[in-house]
């Protein structure tokens, strides 16, 4: 094939591959069947190991991953990633909505005005910048110290939802450096935790930890075989078109963008005016946590008018133009005060945390399940310990961790006994479970 042949072929199966990702990746609208995007991508693969030239860092190719690395290397970020003043009580949310109508000039009197503001879920992932040149995915970090980050470029090119280039949207000429979260869809992070219980290795605590073990993977490939998502929210950086005038008047805009630009945006944000309508979708998206597809812990509430932001400026370290309205969360510490044995219907024995009560996100915890022995054994739970318990929605409430800094001395490990504490029978063992034989 000769050279401009197989440019143009090249780019052709860019663009068609790239298409069917964003349709499948950020859409949810799959657009192709997968053994012929596999055929086209071994076109493709075949067509760069002829003509390594073609094979550029945002082709198609580059997002299986492959490479090891030793370490990381530091990133100055583009502009700081600010963190957010955490608010759990409504009053403290009127404060701050006091504090920007001040700031504003709208609580003259009789004539106070509403703000609009914009409310968005906050997603429970990893902070991300990534950087854009000409409209191509060049470096990716994560937020370290807030001004100095990882180097985790290698690893975010395997995330679909990444635009290794952007789509139609704004011309984004020079750098772009757009804010979002990685995280871990919570079915892909149950099957990731099934996967690694049976291969004998930890599984990990949460949905966030699982998003930042992963994207912090020294192999590239293992990065790449786990289901990672990227959420866009902020543009931090364009070199706009025009010197004063602002590209993107509002938050509203600015998602718009991002979307154009083929980026997951969450579309379940609500633009409020005025605080209350800020609080009730607080309320109500508190109310659907359970049912989302991946974990958010709360709503970050934001000034909409990006002139107005930059009118309130910003503190040391966060903006006074939004804050983060946290919902309480799934995880206390606790005491475990007896362990004791459960007999099931099949006769199978499950042991049982017997919990000083706590309130886990508005329901009072007293008991949390262990399983059985494989799960006592590595987590190794022991009355007196003091653990971490976790409840997300219906599930039964589980002991996450054990705080072994304050484990008392003289506890023991516990077994499952080998004789029925109901019938007094002989157990058996069967794989990880212990069952009554009275009965089987
Ligand atoms: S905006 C200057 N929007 O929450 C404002 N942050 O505690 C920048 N987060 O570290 C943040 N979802 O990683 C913003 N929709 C969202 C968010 C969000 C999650 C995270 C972010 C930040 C943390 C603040």
């Amino acid at each position: 094939m000769s050279k401009a042949t197989a440019t143009k072929r090249h780019a052709e199966l860019a663009a068609e591959i790239r298409a069917h990702d964003h349709a499948y990746y950020v859409l949810d609208n799959p657009t192709i069947a997968d053994a012929a995007y596999d055929k086209l991508m071994k076109e493709l693969i075949a067509l760069e190991a002829e003509h390594p030239e073609l094979r550029t860092s945002d082709s198609p190719t580059q997002r299986v991953g492959g490479g090891l690395r030793e370490g990381f290397k530091k990133i100055k970020h583009v502009k700081p990633l600010l963190s957010l003043d955490s608010l759990m009580q409504q009053s403290e949310v009127e404060e701050f909505d006091e504090r920007v109508r001040k700031g504003l000039g709208l609580d003259e009197g009789l004539f106070a005005a509403a703000v609009a503001y914009m409310a968005e879920p906050k997603f429970d992932g990893l902070s991300i910048e990534l950087v854009y040149e000409d409209g191509v995915f060049v470096r990716g970090s994560t937020r370290g110290d807030g001004e100095v980050g990882e180097d985790v470029t290698d690893n975010l090119r395997t995330v679909r939802a990444i635009p290794l280039r952007f789509n139609d949207g704004p011309p984004a000429k020079g750098v772009v450096a757009i804010r979002g979260e990685v995280l871990i869809p919570l079915s892909a992070f149950d099957e990731l935790n099934k996967r690694l219980l049976e291969a004998g290795s930890e599984p990990f605590a949460n949905a966030r930890n699982a998003a930042a073990g992963t994207v912090r993977q020294l192999d590239t490939s293992i990065t790449a075989s786990r289901r990672l998502d990227f959420f866009a929210y902020d543009i931090m950086h364009f070199e706009a078109p025009a010197k004063g005038k602002t590209p993107f008047p509002t938050q509203q805009s600015m998602l718009d963008a991002l979307r154009a630009w083929g980026f997951h945006v969450e579309s379940g944000v609500k633009r409020c005016e005025g605080l209350a309508e800020a609080i009730t979708f607080h309320a109500d998206l508190m109310a659907r946590r359970d049912e989302l597809p991946y974990e958010i812990d709360g709503v970050v509430i934001k000034v909409d008018d990006r002139a107005a932001q930059t009118r309130l400026g910003m503190r040391s370290r966060s903006p006074r133009w939004a804050v983060a309205f946290k919902f309480p969360p799934r995880e206390e510490i606790t005491l475990v005060q007896d362990i004791v044995v459960q007999v099931g219907r099949t006769g199978k024995l499950t042991p049982v945390a017997q919990l000083k009560p706590v309130d886990v996100s508005g329901v009072t915890v007293s008991r949390a399940t262990l399983h059985n022995q494989d799960e006592l054994d590595r987590k190794d739970v022991r009355i007196g310990d003091t653990v971490r318990v976790r409840r997300a929605g219906d599930v039964i409430p589980e002991v996450v961790e054990v705080l072994l800094d304050k484990r008392p001395s003289g506890t023991k490990r516990f077994e499952l006994p080998m004789k029925c504490p109901v019938c007094g029978s002989e157990v058996i063992r069967e794989g990880a479970a212990h069952l009554c034989t009275n009965g089987l």
